[in-house]
């Protein structure tokens, strides 16, 4: 397919980066094209373990292109350090990787005004960010007048616009930061950067304009999951950037009407990280099971991630807003083992049975799964390559699970080795 997305559909570490891996040799370009550092896509081939985060996991084939656009903030130091262990290990990164220079830079204020703010979320529930820095960083790409882009840096009057963003950000954090922000120290710490990161620099937009007329084949790597759009996700316990499909043309600027197939990645249950509801979550020994059988612990900031079982009525809903045309359903040997599974298949909202995912948090947190039970399955999957081997009851389960989200399931995931997957059926 010349133009593909991969778009998580629930709350993030659906293991996207598998399934990117899996298809970055049928493309020529991959894109990363919102987020930032909060990301974390683990990648394992040739029996190594990558981590990455900002860098596209393409960038472990050398003939890929890889593109970080101008909907991404971008922390300079971080990409650096991606950069150089990707090189010590061996991996060519130089004209191969291209960022864009409209991407925001994101500055110490950013990451001090993470912690500040999410110390003080008004219900009293923290939002649980990453403290990368992410949420502050894109608001003062809205506000306008803080913001500095990465081309930004390189322009001549890059140190007289730090110093006034400096001066403004000193006077409103005050006494809420321990010292105040050095303009002269943290222009030669950017313009170090800047010089290092030269290389990479490009206009992203017009070069994937460029492409996708001249019908490259690209892929569209999604960031979190579609549960955490800053516009359609459970709202105010997102990440700030658009991470349902509906993120791909504002952060890279190619228009949809170039995409033609949209894959949505669900884990096999659920799994969320940071504060918010979660109606399917089994603060238990399930849970626990989960935790333990998926090593359910976050990729950038190691926390242990809620687990719970599939939720249909959300899946459903970010299937049908990010246009979903397909499923890949990783992780599916975590549940192995256990007796019995449940799906979700609506929520109990104040006696009312509802199958619409609910707008309003508080309704969310409200929400009393219905679930289905469906027979577990009691032996080791992960060294299965045909659907028609699966178990009955693991086939049964897939086949439930595509019934109510109405989408194929066309891939499924089995163990972290790229030969742990099994393709169900190719839509096209
Ligand atoms: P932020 O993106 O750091 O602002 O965090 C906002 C919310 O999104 C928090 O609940 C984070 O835990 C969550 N989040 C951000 N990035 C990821 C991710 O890559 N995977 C899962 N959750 C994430």
């Amino acid at each position: 397919m010349p133009v593909t997305c991969v778009i998580g559909l629930q709350w993030g570490d659906e293991a996207k980066g598998k399934l990117v891996d899996l298809l970055t040799d049928e493309h020529e370009v991959v894109v990363r094209y919102q987020g930032g550092s909060n990301a974390g896509h683990t990648v394992v081939t040739g029996g190594q373990t990558y981590k990455l985060s900002l860098i596209p996991s393409g960038i472990l084939s050398p003939q890929v292109q890889c593109v970080v656009t101008g909907g991404v903030v971008l922390n300079p130091a971080s990409i650096l350090q991606e950069i150089d262990g990707l090189i010590a290990r061996g991996i060519k990164v130089d004209s191969n990787l291209m960022l864009s220079d409209r991407a925001h830079v994101i500055f110490p204020w950013h990451i001090a005004e993470d912690a500040i703010l999410d110390k003080s979320c008004s219900s009293g529930e923290n939002i649980g960010t990453t403290m990368r820095g992410i949420g502050p960083c894109y608001r003062d790409k809205v506000g306008r007048s803080f913001a500095v882009r990465l081309g930004d840096l390189y322009r001549d009057d890059f140190r007289e616009r730090l110093n006034h963003i400096v001066d403004a950000k000193n006077a409103t954090l005050g006494v809420l930061i321990a010292n105040p922000f050095s303009a002269a120290d943290i222009a030669r710490e950017y313009t170090g950067y800047a010089e290092r990161l030269r290389p990479f620099v490009a206009d992203t937009t017009s070069y994937l304009l460029d492409a996708v007329e001249a019908k490259k084949r690209l892929l569209f790597e999604g960031a979190q999951g579609a549960l955490l759009d800053v516009d359609h996700g459970t709202y105010p316990f997102v990440t700030s950037s658009n991470s349902s499909g509906a993120g791909v043309s504002s952060g890279s600027g190619v228009p949809g009407r170039w995409i033609n197939k949209i894959i949505g990645v669900v884990k096999a249950y659920s799994t969320r990280v940071g504060g918010g509801p979660f109606p399917t979550e089994q603060d238990n020994e399930i849970g626990q099971h989960i935790r333990d059988r998926g090593n359910e612990y976050g990729t950038v900031t190691k926390r242990p991630r809620r687990c719970g079982w599939f939720d249909a009525v959300a899946v459903r809903y970010t299937a049908r807003l990010s246009g979903v045309d397909s499923l890949a359903v990783m992780l599916l040997d975590v549940l192995s083992e256990l007796p019995e599974l449940k799906i979700c298949t609506a929520y109990e909202i104040d006696g009312r049975r509802v199958t619409n995912f609910p707008s309003h948090v508080d309704d969310l947190r409200h929400s009393k799964p219905v679930f289905e039970t469906l027979p577990g399955w009691q032996q080791d999957i992960t060294k299965i390559r045909k659907m028609a081997d699966l178990p009955q009851a693991a086939r049964d389960y897939l086949a439930r699970i595509s019934q109510l989200i109405g989408r194929p399931v066309e891939v499924v995931s089995i163990g972290p080795d790229r030969e742990q997957t099994i393709f169900a059926q190719r839509t096209s």
